[in-house]
């Protein structure tokens, strides 16, 4: 039942037939979309990467292969020669790019069958995501998977351009590695030829790029997998993708340049969209104090004011006890809001709970007064100085977190979010770039008592806070900068340490004795001893992108064979269990 391919050669493809190619032969090959029998005739849709065009058979015209055809299920593999003609008037269907037009099959030839597949190759078709992940092969037949895969290769060809273009070099760093911490666990890889040592797959190729540098080779790109062991999310992978770069001679803004210079490249080349350079700056402190976070989606207003200053006095407990607890009070004002029913905030107030608040505290703004649990607690000259701040006006609903910074922050902003979308304040086909810089170079872990790089341990201070190193290490401000775009970080990266003596100092901040700095990066501080140049660079995911570009929900959406948030690849069963005489080889015995 299965034909021989034979001779046959494939002309066209399926999705590129227009009302041009009236009156030609063609020879199409593709998958069976979707096959409908009206008795007579028979039409079907062949599919294949570029679309999907509509076949007709007619039992009068040509029997044998009229036969055939009633024998097509879904997913059987064809190929067709036929003519291509005009579809009879009101029938063109205007939502096929090759609606215009349909082949009269003249022969079909049935390449392969296929079982029922279980699930139907169509976007509108709602499939449980673990069933789409077993059968990633039928998934990634769908034309919006297709069109995110053909996005991210354009993409990748046009970072490749842009940097070309621009003399940078694109060198492979090793996979199996020495550990380069970027905070994350590693994935280990265990070495038989050296019983009981590891290699770990890069976390990013920070250090060899650092040492490309010192190599002299000045500019440096790379489209680079990197591994990290950590929870997932939905814009997060163990194995994703970086467009990694590193420059010497450079300073921040020079970085900030050329950076921006690759995303209007790509903006353009990719989507045809001009991007408005240079993107507006925000330091890390005023991203904290008006969003909350440090990475701001600026494509909407509601932003959070603090109030702790306005309300140093107030006789309200909650107030009071945030206060003297060296906590803050901030706010934000829906525009409009004071209509919420008490449902509707008492379901807010649920949902900033999950983000560690103790209450949400709202004031429905009026005439001289306020409809809230504070309006007795608070002075009229108080009320009037928050209105001031807020921007409030009658009508409007004024929402307040007491507590410790963090906890008012990082609820407020995933407030600010929520009510974002809800209330369609966000316009989603803007793209709004923001960087951010000053950020702290070290911040102190509470469950490690000790100081932690907030970017990586290899970031330089801001040349005038180094004096401050020594004895005040909280203070100091790095050369960092994330770039944030819509609310996602798509980068970040900074100037490096390229004084030795800077670095080792570092380390020691990091709670690493010497030792511990020579055994896990004596390489890195060695090579500084030969004539490192200064330098810096960044690192974009580059999944992210993809995923923001496409308007994916995940990041699942943009990699052909993803992990699942547990780290399984439900299509080959990874990780799996391996046989012992594999385990002895690398002299491993299991606990487990
Ligand atoms: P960083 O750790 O900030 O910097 O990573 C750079 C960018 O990579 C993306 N990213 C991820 N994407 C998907 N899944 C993940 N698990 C994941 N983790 C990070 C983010 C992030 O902004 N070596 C430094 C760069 C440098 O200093 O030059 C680094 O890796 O978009």
């Amino acid at each position: 039942m299965i034909d021989l391919l034979g001779d046959w050669k494939r002309t066209d493809y399926c999705g590129n037939l227009r009302k041009e190619d009236k009156g030609r032969e063609v020879t199409l090959m593709g998958w069976i979309q979707r096959r409908r029998d009206l008795g007579g005739l028979i039409f079907i849709e062949v599919r294949d990467r570029y679309g999907i065009v509509q076949v007709v058979f007619n039992p009068e015209s040509n029997h044998e292969a009229h036969e055939k055809a009633q024998s097509l299920r879904n997913e059987y593999v064809v190929g067709i020669r036929g003519e291509v003609v005009l579809r009879p008037e009101g029938t063109a269907n205007p939502k096929l790019a090759t609606g215009e037009i349909e082949v009269i099959a003249k022969e079909i030839k049935i390449l392969n069958v296929s079982r029922t597949p279980p699930f139907l190759i169509e976007d509108e078709e709602k499939v449980e995501e673990n069933t789409r992940l077993k059968y990633r092969y039928l998934d990634l037949r769908k034309p919006s998977l297709q069109s995110n895969l053909i996005l991210r290769h354009r993409l990748a060809k046009e970072v490749r351009n842009y940097f070309d273009g621009l003399g940078f070099l694109e060198v492979e760093t090793p996979m199996l590695t020495k550990s380069t911490p970027e905070g994350a666990r590693d994935f280990l890889v265990p070495s038989r030829l050296s019983p009981g040592h590891f290699y770990a797959l890069p976390q990013s190729p920070q250090l060899f790029k650092q040492i490309l540098m010192v190599a002299g080779y000045d500019r440096y790109f790379q489209i680079v997998r990197c591994f990290r062991d950590e929870d997932l999310r939905s814009d997060r992978q163990p194995e994703f993708t970086q467009i990694d770069v590193e420059m010497s001679f450079v300073t921040v803004e020079d970085i900030q340049r050329t950076m921006e210079g690759l995303m209007a490249h790509l903006f353009d080349k990719v989507l045809g969209i001009k991007l408005k350079t240079p993107f507006p700056v925000l330091s890390y402190d005023e991203a904290m104090d008006r969003y909350g976070l440090d990475k701001p989606d600026i494509r909407f207003g509601l932003e959070l004011r603090d109030l702790s200053k306005i309300l140093s006095g107030s006789t309200f407990k909650v107030f009071q006890e945030a206060l003297s607890g060296g906590g803050i009070i901030k706010a934000i004002n829906v525009k409009g809001g004071a209509t919420f029913s008490r449902k509707e905030i008492d379901d807010l107030t649920r949902f900033v709970y999950d983000y560690g608040a103790k209450g949400l505290i709202s004031a429905r703004v009026g005439k001289g007064e306020w409809q809230s649990a504070i309006q007795r607690s608070i002075t009229d000259e108080e009320r009037k100085a928050i209105e001031r701040v807020m921007e409030a006006s009658e009508g409007d609903l004024l929402l307040f977190i007491a507590g410790s910074s963090k906890v008012v922050n990082q609820s407020l902003a995933n407030l600010r979010l929520h009510l974002g979308k809800r209330l369609g304040l966000i316009p989603e086909e803007e793209y709004r770039f923001v960087w951010i810089l000053d950020f702290p170079l070290l911040e102190y872990d509470e469950t490690e008592k000790r100081y932690v790089a907030v970017h990586h341990p290899f970031t330089a201070p801001k040349d005038e806070d180094i004096p401050k190193l020594k004895h005040c290490p909280a203070e100091v401000k790095a050369k960092a900068y994330d770039l944030v775009l819509n609310g996602s970080e798509i980068g970040g990266g900074s100037i490096r340490n390229h004084i030795k003596e800077v670095q080792s100092l570092l380390f020691e901040k990091l709670g690493m004795d010497e030792k511990e700095a020579k055994d896990r990066f004596g390489f890195l501080l060695e090579a500084l001893e030969y004539g490192t140049p200064p330098h810096g660079g960044i690192a974009f995911g580059f999944d992210r992108l993809a995923m923001i570009l496409s308007h994916s929900e995940s990041i699942r959406d943009v990699i052909a064979f993803p992990k699942t948030q547990k780290g399984t690849c439900l299509m080959t069963d990874a990780p799996s269990k391996v046989d012992g005489k594999q385990l002895d080889e690398l002299w491993i015995r299991l606990k487990v």
